[in-house]
């Protein structure tokens, strides 16, 4: 039998973990958990999972070798750091977590208990950000001179959980959920940290006491410009990446389509987008608990995340640019 594999959280994402899981045989998925014990026995149904209302009864009782923590952001350090005491390693989802200090306070247990543990930030794992990536680090396209990343969709959605819109609960709007993403996405594919930010924020959501937009002005630490744009107000969806250099431009729209220009219109680019993502997250996962190594998205890297976000916050406060507090270094 592979790592015996046990989720907690049975909500929007928990499907698409098990289908990652599955798709890696070393993994053998053994129960799920989820205060509302109904979801956790519809989703644990296919694989005939054990299924608990309490994911601390499910630790102690199935004693598996991984957890995934896929549970409202504010629970992400209370439960990584109860798994992380009971041996088991650890796939966090995206946000590691609310604030710096439980990110410090989860990356403790961690050390302290020798597990590995990484943050599922999807964006290192989709077929479009791999290629760009490799575009950027083989430097054919020149030097990078600015990049716009610009994310619009109904943030207010009726089917959006509650938890989401409470700070409290979730540490923030559309830029703690989303803008995560974009900040993963640009640190990641360009493989530098974003160490600037001035940040303005609109509250005019109609749950909770989120954001619901926020524009940013960032610089890396080389001093290139990034612009942040984000809305999750009513209008026209879009999901777009723009990365231009002295010698031509990517884009990245909806995460999947990969187009660049060497001067000139946008030419696509075929990716390789046959292999799920969450699979690629496995995989990673499986690699960094089989040879130590750390996973692509390890949790200094998913720290610097939160530090960015937590700054984006400060400045809307303040009014004034923020310096990033120092981050890991990119993978
Ligand atoms: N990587 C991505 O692209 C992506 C996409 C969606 C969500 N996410 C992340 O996944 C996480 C979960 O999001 P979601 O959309 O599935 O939320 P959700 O609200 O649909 O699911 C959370 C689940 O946790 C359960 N829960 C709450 N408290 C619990 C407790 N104490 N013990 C056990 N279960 C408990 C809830 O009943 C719910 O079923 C969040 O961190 C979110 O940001 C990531």
């Amino acid at each position: 039998m592979g790592y015996r594999t046990a989720v907690i959280g049975a909500g929007r994402i928990a499907n698409s973990h098990l289908s990652g899981v599955r798709a890696i045989p070393e993994f053998a998925l053994v129960a799920i958990a989820d205060v509302n014990e109904e979801r956790a026995r519809e989703l644990g149904q296919t694989d005939r999972l054990n299924c608990y209302a309490d994911y601390r009864e499910m630790i102690r009782e199935e004693k598996p070798d991984a957890a995934i923590i896929a549970l409202p952001h504010y629970l992400h350090r209370e439960a990584a750091v109860f798994c992380a005491e009971h041996g088991c390693h650890l796939m966090i989802e995206k946000p590691m977590a609310i604030s710096l200090n439980e990110c410090d306070e989860i990356s403790a247990a961690v050390r302290r208990s020798g597990v590995m543990a990484m943050v599922g930030h999807t964006q290192h794992y989709m077929a479009a950000n791999r290629t760009a990536r490799e575009l950027v680090r083989n430097g054919s396209l020149g030097k990078l001179v600015m990049i716009n990343d610009t994310r619009h969709g109904d943030y207010f959605s009726a089917d959006r959980p509650d938890w989401f819109f409470r700070k409290e609960l979730a540490g923030g709007g559309r830029m703690m959920n989303l803008g995560s993403h974009s900040i993963d996405r640009i640190q990641w594919i360009t493989d530098r940290s974003i160490n600037k930010v001035k940040a303005s924020l609109t509250f005019y959501g109609n749950r909770g006491d989120v954001e619901g937009s926020g524009l940013v002005y960032s610089e890396n630490e080389e001093g290139v410009p990034i612009m942040i744009s984000q809305s999750g107000y009513k209008g026209a969806p879009r999901n777009e990446l723009e990365l231009i250099f002295t010698g031509g431009m990517i884009r990245v729209e909806g995460g999947g389509a990969l187009s660049v220009s060497r001067g000139g219109s946008y030419e696509r680019v075929e990716v390789d987008s046959g292999e799920l993502l969450f699979a690629r997250q496995y995989a990673d996962f499986l690699e960094a608990i089989r040879s130590g190594r750390e996973p692509e998205c390890s949790l200094d890297y998913a720290r610097g995340v939160i530090a960015v976000v937590e700054s984006i916050y400060r400045s809307h406060e303040c009014g004034h640019m923020i310096e990033v507090p120092k981050t890991a270094k990119i993978l």
